[in-house]
């Protein structure tokens, strides 16, 4: 078989630009990409994509009506495609069993059962979506209690490691494509299939093949030496707080043995995005269900430590501002979990903005790409204030940030934008209470200029 048609269920922040990209390498196969979500394929098929990516509204326009598509027709997608990609959400489980730590797996398992329903002939089902070790069976289960006499299906696990903001560029220019799959006949056929799709434009020797459970278990780990290193950086700066040293001089030192490496080493806020704390919490679950209790607890503290981070972050605001900020103005700069996206989804800002609104704190809030709208949903959803009417009351959204500093007591950057470094902070300060605060919670503003400037600045491990 050679792969004509690819389908891709879930049309989110990694099934969209995966295939967008597939389809551009690839102008010989035809790619369908399908959600159950009218709005986001409507915004798929519109001038306004539903996510900011940068380079990726080039890339879906040069490809969509040509061998691209976005559509609600599951049930075609999976008919006429001979690979499907598992793309849909993996949230933490919010009830039951494992609640709060596990994987919810019923949007995977709603595809499988779909793709066993409708499917025709052979198929290569892969799964995209970041899931628990041996998920991959459980889709195989199900498949396979549900196949008819001319049905059959392989199933491959393809993690993704894209990043977002960067996502078209680590899709062009992965450090590798990891491929599971079973080891039999049928299981290789698969894997050499879905590897032919990649060398379209992935040198070969950049594709690694492994176990499906390697696989499976590769993702989750990736992610969780990344926070740990996130982690790691920020429980230092705790130290470079209370001692004097400079963490910036300490990730740059640490950084240059060769063993370790300078990336991931910048101290933060803390770690957001919707996938570092998911997949610690399911790693910390799958070590306790199997019974192994030192496991779980070493990857529990890496989002323990980021919680510490973001809570102590948010306690020296008020600490500074002289033990209080009751109906005080704070403006807030950046509220996307990082730059170039437009993603909150566990943004460290919900966190420090929700502890500053508790203590009575009046927030204007400033982000190049968060809409208003999705601001006002993070802070007054249930799962960060009971007093949602309260909290309406005390924030405002911007889209200029010299009208959100007017008249603050602060600025507290949380996203590092570049934007924030070419502001005119003089100008700013001419407009602000004194004294003029700077919370600098990425470390990426001119510091010695700003206290030149006036402003009483403070940042991530390091004393003024
Ligand atoms: P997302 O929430 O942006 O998108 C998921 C989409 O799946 C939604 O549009 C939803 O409507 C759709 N969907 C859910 N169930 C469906 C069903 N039964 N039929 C049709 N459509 C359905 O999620 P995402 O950020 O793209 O993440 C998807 C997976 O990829 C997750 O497992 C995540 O951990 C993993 N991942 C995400 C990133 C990232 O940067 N966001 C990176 C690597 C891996
Ligand atoms: C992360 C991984 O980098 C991807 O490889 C993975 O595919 C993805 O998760 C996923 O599975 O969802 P992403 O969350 O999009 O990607 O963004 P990162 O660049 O990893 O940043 C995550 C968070 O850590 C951000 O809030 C960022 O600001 C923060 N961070 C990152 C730091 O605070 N310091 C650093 O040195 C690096």
């Amino acid at each position: 078989m050679v792969v004509k048609n690819v389908c891709c269920i879930g049309a989110g922040y990694v099934g969209g630009p995966t295939c967008s990209v597939i389809a551009w390498k690839c102008p010989d196969i035809k790619v369908h990409v399908v959600d159950k979500s009218e709005m986001r394929i409507k915004q798929w098929n519109s001038d306004k994509l539903p996510i900011y990516e940068p380079g990726l509204d080039d890339v879906v326009k040069e490809c969509r009506g040509k061998n691209l598509f976005f559509s609600c027709d599951i049930e075609k997608g999976i008919k006429e495609a001979d690979l499907i990609f598992i793309s849909v959400n993996t949230p933490t489980k919010t009830f039951g069993i494992g609640k709060g730590r596990a994987a919810d797996l019923k949007f995977v398992e709603a595809c499988a059962r779909k793709i066993a329903e409708v499917a025709e002939g052979h198929k290569i089902v892969v799964e995209k979506s970041t899931v628990p070790v041996r998920a991959a069976e459980s889709i195989s289960h199900i498949l396979s209690a549900n196949t008819r006499p001319d049905v059959s299906f392989q199933v491959l696990s393809n993690p993704e490691f894209l990043a977002e903001g960067t996502a078209v560029t680590n899709l062009l220019y992965p450090d590798r494509v990891l491929i599971g799959g079973e080891e039999s006949a049928g299981g290789d056929e698969a894997v050499a299939e879905l590897m032919w799709i990649y060398t379209h434009w992935v040198p070969k020797e950049k594709i690694v093949t492994t176990s499906t459970w390697s696989s499976e278990l590769s993702k989750l780990a990736s992610n969780a030496f990344l926070a740990q290193r996130v982690s790691s950086i920020n429980a230092i700066s705790a130290v470079c707080e209370a001692t004097g040293a400079d963490v910036s001089q300490v990730a740059a030192a640490v950084g240059l043995d060769s063993r370790i490496g300078p990336n991931f080493l910048q101290a933060s806020v803390g770690f957001g995005g919707s996938c570092f704390q998911k997949d610690l919490l399911n790693l910390v679950y799958i070590a306790e269900c199997l019974n192994l209790p030192e496991v779980a607890m070493y990857w529990q503290q890496v989002t323990d430590m980021n919680e510490y981070q973001r809570t102590r972050f948010a306690k020296r605001i008020v600490e500074c501002l002289f033990n209080t900020v009751t109906d005080k103005t704070l403006a807030v700069f950046g509220f996307a979990f990082k730059k170039n996206t437009g993603d909150t989804r566990e943004s460290p800002a919900i966190y420090v903005c929700s502890h500053l609104l508790e203590e009575g704190a009046r927030l204007n809030i400033y982000d190049p790409k968060v809409e208003p709208k999705q601001i006002e949903h993070d802070l007054t959803s249930s799962s960060v204030t009971d007093d949602p009417e309260r909290v309406q009351t005390l924030f405002s959204t911007y889209s200029d940030p010299y009208e959100a500093a007017k008249d603050a007591h602060a600025i507290v950057v949380l996203t590092d934008w570049d934007e924030f470094k070419n502001f005119d902070y003089k100008k700013m300060l001419d407009s602000m209470k004194r004294p003029a605060f700077i919370f600098d919670g990425r470390k990426m503003l001119d510091h010695s200029a700003l206290i030149k400037l006036g402003f009483h600045t403070e940042t991530v491990g390091k004393r003024f």
